[in-house]
This record gives C-alpha cells, sequence and structure tokens, in this order.
C-alpha cells in the first residue's frame, strides 16, 4: 500500500529498511480468556505505563534500566576495548556473579554461541563461578584454570553477595599465584556499585579496573549495563547491536505506542489475565537449545520480580522437543494450571538436509531433501494445536533471526513487559525482600560475626 507524504515521514527506521521486529502473538489464548478481556486492560496499562515513565509506583528508585539503551553508548567504546584487552591476554575469562549478575550474560552468550564451543578451540573460552557453592565445582574450575592464563570480571551489585565473593577470593589467589600480583591486576574487572560495598573497597584498593552499576538499576535489570555488556563482549559479540535492538523496544513498547500495537502492554495484559483464570504456571518454551539459558534469565526476572505479597506467576521453562519426551505428559494431560510462551525462531543460521537413502530402512525418505528446521517448524505447530486443545492457552513470541539485535529486542520487550505486569499484579516488580531470609540463616549457622543472637536461635532450633 503506497502511504502519503506525511505516512512516510511517519514510518521508523526499521520501516524504512524493511527489518522485522520480534512479533507477539495472543490469539491461542482467546479461548480462554476472550479477547475482550485481555482488551479491558487497556487502561489499567496505561496506568503502570504511566507509572513506569513518570517514576510514580512502587520501587520508583529502580528505573535506571528503562532508559539503559540510549544511556550505555557513552560507555560502549571503553566496554569494547576492556574486552578486546581480557580477549587478547586470556585462554579463559572467568565471570563470577550470581542472579542478575551473570544471567542475562550467560543468556545472551549461550544463545549466541556455537553449541560446541569449549570443545571447538575458541578462544578465549567464557566459564562461571560465583553461581552457587558447589565445592567439586570450584575444585574442577581451579584444576582447569591451572596453568592457564586467564581473567576474571567479577560483579556484583552489593559487593558483599557471599557466592560471588567465596569465588573471587579463591580464583583471585590462584590468578596471583600463577601470574604474580602485578600481572593479575591487568586481568580482572570488577563492576559493582561506585561507593559501597566490600568489592568497591577491595577493588580501589589494588587498583583494578572497574565499571559501575548504577544505584538505579537492580541486577535482574541489569544485562543491558556493563553487568551483562562486558562479558557479552569478552565472547566476542556485538553489544552496539544489542543495544541497537533494545533502543528498538524502548520505542514499540513504550508508553507512545498504543495497547494495541505494543507487545509489552499485551503480553503484560494477557498474561494477568490468564493468571486472573486460574491459570497460575506460565513455561517459557522454546525450540532451540540456545535458548535455555534465556529462559533462566526470564524466571529470574518475572520469579523476583512479581512473586510476593503471596501473589505471582510461578514462571517455569521446557526445552521442547527434548522435555517433550518428559514434560510433555503432563503439559498436555496433567493438572490444568498452566500456560506457554513460546519463543519461536523463524529462520535458523544453518542448512542441514536430510539426505535421500535407497534402501530406507529407518523409514525416512518422506523427509529426504527436506530441512531439519521444517521437522522442528511442524513439531512446533504441532505441539501448539495438541497443547491448545489439552487445556493449555499459547502466546508466542517469534524472532526472525538469533542474533545481537533481536535478543537485545526480546531482553527489553520482557523487561518492560516484567515492569507492566508487576504493577498490573499490585505488587513493587523493583524489590526482592524474600530472598534475605536463606542468607540470615546462613550466616547465623555459620557464625558470622553480628549474628550471634540468629546464631543462637537457629541452633535451637536443630
Ligand atoms: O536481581 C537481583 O537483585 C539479584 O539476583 C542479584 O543480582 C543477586 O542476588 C546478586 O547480587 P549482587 O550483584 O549484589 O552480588
Amino acid at each position: 500500500m503506497r502511504m502519503k507524504r506525511g505516512e512516510e515521514q511517519k514510518q521508523t527506521y526499521n520501516q524504512q529498511h524493511n527489518i522485522m521486529d520480534i512479533q507477539l502473538t495472543i490469539d491461542k489464548a482467546f479461548g480462554f480468556v476472550p479477547s475482550s478481556a485481555i482488551a479491558g486492560y487497556k487502561g489499567q496499562v496505561s496506568k503502570a505505563q504511566e507509572m513506569l515513565t513518570k517514576g510514580t509506583g512502587a520501587g520508583n528508585d529502580f528505573l535506571g534500566w528503562l532508559s539503559l539503551p540510549k544511556d550505555i553508548q557513552s560507555q560502549l567504546p571503553d566496554l569494547q576495548a576492556t574486552a578486546a584487552k581480557l580477549r587478547k591476554e586470556c585462554e579463559v575469562i572467568v565471570c563470577i556473579g550470581i542472579g542478575g549478575s551473570y544471567l542475562g550474560a550467560k543468556a545472551v552468550i549461550d544463545a549466541l554461541s556455537n553449541s560446541f564451543a569449549w570443545l571447538n578451540g575458541q578462544k578465549p573460552q567464557i566459564v562461571y563461578a560465583g553461581q552457587n557453592i558447589g565445592e567439586d565445582y570450584l575444585y574442577e574450575l581451579q584444576e582447569l584454570l591451572k596453568g592457564k592464563r586467564f581473567g576474571i570480571i567479577c560483579i556484583s551489585k552489593s559487593g558483599t553477595t557471599t557466592e560471588p565473593a567465596l569465588a573471587f577470593r579463591l580464583l583471585k589467589t590462584q590468578l596471583e599465584q600463577q601470574q604474580g600480583k602485578a600481572s593479575a591486576k591487568e586481568l580482572i574487572v570488577c563492576i559493582t556499585d561506585k561507593a559501597r560495598g566490600a568489592l568497591r573497597t577491595l577493588a580501589t584498593k589494588e587498583g583494578y579496573k572497574t565499571f559501575v552499576i548504577e544505584d538505579n538499576i537492580g541486577g535482574r535489570f541489569s544485562v543491558l549495563s556493563p553487568v551483562g555488556l562486558l562479558p557479552i563482549a569478552c565472547a566476542g559479540f556485538d553489544i552496539e547491536q544489542l543495544v541497537k535492538g533494545a533502543e528498538r523496544m524502548q520505542e514499540v513498547c513504550g508508553s507512545e505506542t498504543e495497547f494495541e500495537n505494543n507487545p509489552a502492554a499485551q503480553y503484560a495484559a494477557a498474561r494477568n489475565a490468564l493468571y486472573q483464570s486460574g491459570k497460575k504456571t506460565e513455561l517459557l518454551v522454546n525450540f532451540h537449545p540456545k535458548l535455555h539459558y534465556i529462559a533462566e534469565w526470564w524466571k529470574q526476572l518475572y520469579g523476583e520480580s512479581e512473586g510476593k505479597d503471596h501473589k505471582g506467576i510461578f514462571p517455569a521453562s521446557v526445552d521442547f522437543t527434548t522435555d517433550l519426551h518428559s514434560m510433555g505428559q503432563y503439559i498436555q494431560d496433567g493438572e490444568r494450571h498452566l500456560f506457554e510462551t513460546v519463543i519461536s525462531v523463524s529462520e535458523p543460521d544453518h542448512k542441514v538436509l536430510f539426505p535421500h537413502d535407497e534402501e530406507n530402512l529407518d523409514g525416512l525418505n518422506f523427509l529426504a531433501g527436506k530441512r531439519v528446521d521444517e521437522v522442528n517448524k511442524m513439531a512446533e505447530l504441532g505441539t501448539m494445536l495438541a497443547h491448545v486443545d489439552g487445556g493449555v492457552p499459547n502466546l508466542k513470541i517469534t524472532m526472525p533471526k538469533l542474533n545481537e539485535y533481536y535478543l537485545g529486542e526480546l531482553i527489553y520487550f520482557f523487561e518492560r513487559a516484567c515492569g507492566i505486569s508487576g504493577y498490573l499484579l499490585g505488587v513493587n516488580p523493583f524489590n526482592q525482600p524474600g530472598v534475605e531470609a536463606y542468607k540470615k540463616n546462613m550466616f547465623a549457622l555459620l557464625d558470622k560475626p553480628g549474628y550471634e543472637a540468629e546464631s543462637k536461635a537457629i541452633k535451637a532450633r536443630l
């Protein structure tokens, strides 16, 4: 359709250049919640959007992520230069961090990496620490790093989290033993608060290169800050494109885009309507094994943002078709409290065709000449139809390709929808009071100084 002059001017860069965006489809939820119920969220969503943009809602001191795609751009050259230096110097780079301080980076790196990167000699290898307290994990990591030139990126906003602090002490000691203190210093980068916390004190004292996590950005919303961007750049991926994709979604999901065309608004409304209808568990589904950690990142984003005040959708995930052979039975036929959100990737990077076989002993000649992805897509379509028939509503996010740009779009889309969704639910999406309970008990059990009364009380319970 030809457009009038004014309309042409209004076209975005992407429309002018025919660049697709990620798309959300919600019509396979309408058999469970009528489209009118979702449309009925328009007013509430508009209020939630206003709470985000005007900063009038709970947690309004943690809204720095909203404008990160623009705000981070001045730091990209420093991040790229730091990554280039680590890439040149290191065989292995260890990213230390937990929760929001590692999941976003791992999600993007895994989504973009060769599936066998750890075997194909790629340098530097990116490995992770501080995301658990497994003694065998840390032993095996130390063994792996013996005799290798490795670097460390230590990420902790508070600078006091136990898991990364333990890993950093162990690996920093090893690096200094292997390289000498002066050389080790050049291979360590810390990302933390600008002034507070033990990691800031340590980094200043030792003279490490640092990047700052701004006060107004919570861990799970920090992937587009140095927290995510430095490791992603170290893995060799294009952080400019990632940020560009996010910037695009900032425009598409902003409050200026009307409810009907706003994917973040539609997703927040649809999942909230499903939740109110009794669908209390959302499964994030992929048909692309590289997206496994995107789901892990998403689970933290939604679980930690919404699971409070005894409310919230339980975010879970499955990898298909793998899990169709395990969890598929429950999803098809178990208790009906589920809905699915499928991330579908339109075009894989590579082409693999099934060969013809004269003998056809495996009976697969009907697939000869077809792409593997065609089979995968039919599995996706068949599963969606079966699950909808079985009582599982289906939302779908389509990514044209798995690349930095579309991952940037996906990240910002999910973050924006999460902010809206949390406000629709009536919770503060930006705090996480619940994660403190286990820490208090752990410190009491470990006799941490300052926890004497708690130690006594907890030990009396054992
Ligand atoms: O989202 C969050 O706030 C948490 O997951 C934190 O990122 C996680 O607990 C790590 O905290 P820190 O970066 O302070 O070490």
